[in-house]
């Protein structure tokens, strides 16, 4: 065995002088230590041997091996001195203009919750957020939507559990519940936009998705009246769509309002003298709203004969899409970057 342990260390280092490249010495790695070489077996092997055999080879295979990683780590270190001050070593022409560094952008989405954000924030409005997985009783109960009520098929759920009424589990179907949870929180004055994700266990299609953004607005005050709710959405309008752009309240119907109102902008597409986007009419349907209902503010502990409110709730990829032209929702949360690198 010992002549066997010389003649591996004499082939191995006249190999090893031999070795030109980084890969063939990866090869000579392979073949001297590796995991299936002669030494590694020879060591593995030890444990068979007489007591004082095991010495002896034990001693001189440790040594070999020594020997054989300490002029390893050597020939690394000289070949790659060599081929870093060779020609091919230095591979980049300092003089070459630089490769252009593609920068991230905002997603669409973002970009415009940004600048609704934007636009209340200067009107006195607090930002905040909510929870996505929400109780039945913040989603409609305490909204003036029990169980049973015909509002109910406003919203096609996406249930988590079904738990004992009150406290099933839902994907909140709209931002609303946060008016909720902002009036347990916090007695008046309240002035706030909750910007947010909902979902809707619906079909798919251009101008439906299971999940799309909606930003609620709240103020609760003393004498906050319907025309506090006109004034700051007639300007929140002129804001985004810029001064000119007409605004059209009319009378619409939500449990948790009264009255309810919707309203809608001149299209943007005929400025008003009807096409396909706005089905002929030359309206746009942008937002709901209203005056909190008295019911809710009792529910929630604040007194309807002293304080008033008015809510609203915004869909926000309406707006984009209105503004540039983009005709179908689903394009927004497919990643393709095609489409989303216009923004
Ligand atoms: N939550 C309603 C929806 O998703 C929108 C809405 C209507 C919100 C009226 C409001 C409101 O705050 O007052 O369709």
């Amino acid at each position: 065995m010992p002549e066997e342990l010389r003649d591996i260390r004499n082939k191995a280092l006249s190999e090893l002088d031999m070795v030109q490249g980084l890969k063939d010495l990866e090869a000579w790695r392979i073949r001297y230590l590796g995991k299936k070489s002669r030494l590694t077996q020879i060591l593995r092997s030890l444990g068979t041997l007489a007591l004082e055999e095991r010495k002896i080879i034990g001693a001189e295979a440790n040594d070999l091996k020594k020997v054989l990683e300490l002029n390893l780590a050597k020939k690394q270190e000289t070949l790659r001195e060599a081929l870093f001050a060779s020609p091919e070593g230095q591979e980049f022409d300092v003089t070459l203009p630089g490769r252009p560094v593609t920068i991230g952008k905002l997603h669409p989405t973002t970009q415009i919750l940004n600048e609704i954000c934007e636009i209340f924030s200067n009107m006195g409005f607090q930002v905040v957020e909510g929870p996505d997985v929400e109780w039945d009783y913040y989603n409609f109960e305490a909204l003036n939507i029990p169980q049973d009520h015909p509002a109910r098929d406003m919203f096609a759920t996406l249930w988590i559990d079904i738990g004992a009424k009150e406290r099933a589990r839902l994907l909140r179907t709209h931002t609303s519940p946060m008016q909720i949870r902002l009036m347990e929180r916090q007695q008046p004055p309240i002035r706030a936009i909750v910007p947010g994700r909902v979902y809707r266990y619906e079909a798919t299609d251009a101008t439906h998705e299971s999940m799309f953004y909606q930003v609620e607005g709240l103020a609760v005050d003393k004498n906050i009246t319907l025309a506090d709710l006109k004034g700051t959405l007639f300007e929140f309008c002129r804001r985004l769509f810029g001064a000119e752009r007409k605004v059209r309240f009319r009378c619409d119907y939500f449990p948790f309002v009264e009255p309810g109102v919707e309203v809608a902008i001149a299209c943007l597409a005929c400025q008003g003298n009807g096409c396909r986007l706005c089905g002929d009419s030359g309206w746009i349907e942008i937002l709901g709203a209203g005056m909190v209902h008295p019911d809710v503010l009792t529910r929630v502990n604040i007194d309807p004969t002293r304080y008033t409110g008015f809510a609203f709730g915004l869909g926000v990829e309406r707006i984009p899409m209105l503004r540039y032209g983009i005709e179908d929702i689903r394009l927004f949360y497919t990643n393709d970057l095609r489409f989303l690198k216009q923004f």
